[in-house]
């Protein structure tokens, strides 16, 4: 069965993780996948994920299946986290998944099965895994235009000119906050606008959220939500807390299905269970518990709080470092842009050459499309990892 078969391409960020851990360079840089490190290079587990673990040590006592759409008690809290101020009104039913790939995944699927739906519509670029999520379960997918490619900013006029051609009754994947892999975000206004074409021409939007308070803050990211939820729109939106919980092996996420009332939105939940009982028939309970108990502890939740801010405020922090050691290096190449970028990732302006050789020369990591991870720079790797770039550019 299996002799013909050629070797699989490796994953475009995943892949990369794989060659760094095989890397014997002491001082190598990863700057791949989407993960966060502090400032001594580590990935810690957060203070309240510790406490509430403790906790579930003494006190749980069953490791019974869940319900397919996984704990109860999780559902209230993340809509209370995903809408802000602006509640769904009983309109709305949540699904613990595995991770955020999970809820794409589901929803996607859900999305296929159910109503029907034909195609998926994702900016150019975006994630390497949408399509793939995507196509798996046989939507067709094509990109509306979102990127500026020589001054690395949002492209507005194309972005809502491509939106206005999309056939009604499609849907469009959008990034709420830290677009994946530029950066690059709308602003209110424009989220405004965003919002407003997607109700008029009946797009259905299908928000990717894995990056909730690494931009402005954990309210203010929420604004693209908000403007779908004030015009009444249907929606999904798929949660990670890989990132804003450290939670990256436990595989913890949601989908979020915002329906037209209460009663469309249990239909639409039994639909998506159908998927994910198909899919790996019920989720892992372990992060859903620690997600749902911080959440609704006031303590551990101004806990949690401090420290998504501590994350995103050194993010920001390294992006002016870098931007000061790359203009001490070289006044040929403007990289002030990195500073308006928001989230982990910015878009580098570096071609696939020039990263092919960040990692053959200098051990330095980065994604084929220039895309860098800014969470992996710390004060000890930012000058030699400059000094790379600088060779490299
Ligand atoms: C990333 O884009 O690096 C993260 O979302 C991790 C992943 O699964 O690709």
């Amino acid at each position: 069965m299996f002799e013909s078969l050629e070797q699989a391409p490796p994953d475009a960020i995943l892949g990369l993780n794989e060659l760094f851990r095989q890397d014997e360079n002491p001082n190598k840089i990863n700057l791949s996948v989407g993960v966060y490190k502090d400032e001594n290079g580590q990935t810690p587990v957060l203070a309240c994920v510790k406490q509430v673990e403790q906790l579930l040590l003494e006190q749980e006592t069953s490791k019974s299946y869940l319900g397919m759409d996984g704990l109860a008690e999780l559902a209230g809290p993340v809509q209370e986290l995903v809408f802000g101020e602006i509640p769904a009104d009983g309109r709305a039913v949540t699904l613990q998944t595995p991770g955020g790939t999970g809820a794409l995944r589901v929803a996607a699927d859900f999305l296929r099965q159910g109503p029907g739906a034909q195609r998926i519509w994702v900016s150019n670029p975006t994630w390497a895994n949408h399509p793939n999520i995507f196509r798996a379960t046989g939507l067709e997918v094509n990109t509306y235009d979102y990127l500026d490619k020589d001054s690395l900013s949002l492209s507005f006029d194309a972005l809502t000119d491509s939106l206005a051609k999309i056939p009604a009754g499609d849907v469009v994947c959008l990034h709420a906050c830290c677009h994946n892999p530029t950066g690059v975000d709308p602003s209110p206004e424009q989220w405004d606008a965003i919002a407003e074409i997607c109700q008029q021409n009946q797009l259905l939007p299908l928000i990717d959220f894995a990056y909730q308070g690494f931009g402005d803050g954990l309210s203010e990211d929420s604004v693209a939500i908000q403007q779908f939820i004030r015009r009444g729109s249907e929606m999904l939106v798929a949660s990670s807390f890989s990132k804003n919980f450290g939670l990256y092996c436990e595989r913890i996420g949601a989908l979020t299905i915002v329906a037209a009332d209460g009663q469309a939105a249990q239909a639409a939940l039994s639909h998506a269970k159908l998927s994910v009982r198909t899919n790996y028939s019920n989720p892992p309970k372990h992060g859903g518990a620690i997600v749902a108990a911080v959440l609704s502890d006031p303590q551990l939740r101004a806990s949690w709080e401090t420290d998504v801010a501590a994350m995103r405020e050194r993010i920001q922090k390294m992006r002016a470092r870098f931007v000061a050691a790359m203009t001490a290096r070289t006044s040929d190449h403007d990289f002030s842009f990195i500073q308006d970028q928001r989230g982990m990732f910015s878009y580098s302006g570096l071609n696939r050459q020039q990263v092919d050789r960040l990692r053959t020369e200098f051990s330095v990591y980065a994604v084929g499309s220039g895309r860098i991870n800014v969470a992996g720079m710390t004060e000890n790797n930012i000058e030699p990892l400059c000094d790379a770039i600088a060779a490299v550019l």
